[in-house]
């Protein structure tokens, strides 16, 4: 086993919620310059792909150094030990980018570093002329930021978003990640009921269900590191395997999703389904502000639509105000609403206990929550 400096990204604003899900993989996390750090070996590569929900991806940092000419550039990239991990077929696409550098010619930066790569394995494995590139991926990226080159190498392949269940969306669903962290930040625990009023393609309230059942969330896909040659195959059966263990696909879940668009409700359905939570999450086609319920402290989370097509503001405005009386009804649930309406308080008739900002995509908005008074 190797020790690596591993990487977790998260979108803006999602810093400290990955950092605690690393934590909690017990993985010793830093967070810097909007990045999680950590170290970890073949098995945390593994592990974290598989079970970190709020991450974009994992990567392993090869190498950082300090560069403002191409030739400390291509000297610091070639004297990586890059045959340690590439193997002489490796296929190594070099993506790139650079902010407030003096190296600020990416494509130059991409074939720098793509050159030296080449002299290197081909000095290690005694070889010359271009290399085959016919085997396994490697996906690298060389990153200059203030003069620093940092490369790394991209372990998850596809997104962690993509958890592999998206069989349909709307206009505006979220990103798997950005639910995951939304549900996170309720501290919602699968004993207290959760209900998403918006729910269009189901996102939230599949990424609940999932915490529910403690599912690994990429328990389903597979990732570009499992086609390399030294992350033995035994590692991936074995946290899988670990993962298949410690889930509980019997636990009693309490999690609703309507919307008032019907074909939305299909989607949701079939999004769930594809989960393996058919049965499990109810969807319904309902006005959010018909909302009712028996049970006690239960967790909203919602993102209503922003109102930002001409003439929808004040249909979104009224979904809301209504919405807000409702709950008065249900002062032991919590509500949590991500939206970029700044106006928001005032329409739901309350003062927010917290609110956070938070990016969904590029739009800037505010995780809104009502906190719930809690009955024993
Ligand atoms: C931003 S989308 C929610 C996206 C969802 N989080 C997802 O991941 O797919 C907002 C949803 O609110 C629904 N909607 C709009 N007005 C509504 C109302 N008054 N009551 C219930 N749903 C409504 C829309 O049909 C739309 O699907």
């Amino acid at each position: 086993m190797t020790t690596f400096k591993l990487v977790a990204t998260a979108a803006m604003g999602l810093e400290k919620p990955v950092a605690d899900e690393v934590r909690a993989l017990g993985y010793e996390p830093t967070v810097e310059n909007g990045k999680v750090y950590f170290e970890g070996d073949e098995t945390a590569i593994a592990r974290t792909n598989l079970w970190l929900r709020v991450a974009d991806r994992v990567k392993i940092v090869f190498g950082e150094f300090r560069a403002t000419t191409f030739d400390q550039l291509f000297e610091g990239t070639k004297a990586l030990p890059w045959e340690d991990l590439l193997p002489v077929d490796a296929e190594f696409p070099v993506a790139g980018k650079s902010v407030k550098s003096q190296l600020g010619s990416v494509r130059d930066c991409q074939a720098i570093v793509k050159k030296a790569i080449v002299e290197r394995l081909n000095g290690a494995y005694g070889r010359r002329g271009i290399l085959p590139e016919t085997g396994p991926l490697f996906k690298l990226e060389i990153s200059m930021l203030k003069d620093i080159a940092t490369l790394t190498i991209d372990t998850s392949g596809a997104g962690l978003h993509k958890r592999g269940y998206r069989v349909g969306q709307g206009e505006a669903p979220l990103k798997e990640t950005l639910a995951a962290a939304l549900v996170q930040l309720t501290r919602w625990t699968p004993d207290r009921p959760f209900h998403d009023p918006f729910c269009g393609s189901g996102t939230l309230a599949i990424e609940a269900a999932m915490i529910g059942q403690n599912m690994a969330p990429g328990y389903n896909r597979d990732f570009v590191s499992e086609g390399w040659p030294w992350m033995d195959a035994k590692i991936w059966e074995d946290v899988r395997a670990h993962a298949e263990s410690v889930a509980d696909y019997e636990v009693e879940l309490d999690i609703t999703g309507t919307d008032i668009d019907h074909r939305m409700i299909k989607i949701a359905e079939a999004n769930a389904a594809e989960a393996g939570f058919a049965g499990v999450i109810q969807f319904k086609q309902m006005q959010a502000a018909d909302f009712t319920t028996d049970q006690e402290n239960g967790v909203m989370a919602s993102n209503p639509p922003y109102g930002e097509r001409i003439g929808e503001v004040e249909e979104v405005e009224e979904a809301i105000r209504t919405l807000g009386r409702a709950m008065e009804k249900f002062p032991s649930w919590s509500v949590y609403m991500l939206s970029s309406m700044e106006n928001f308080e005032d329409l739901w008739g309350r003062r927010a206990t917290k609110k956070r900002k938070l990016f969904n995509g590029f739009i800037r908005t505010d995780y809104y929550q009502f906190w719930g008074q809690r009955k024993r």
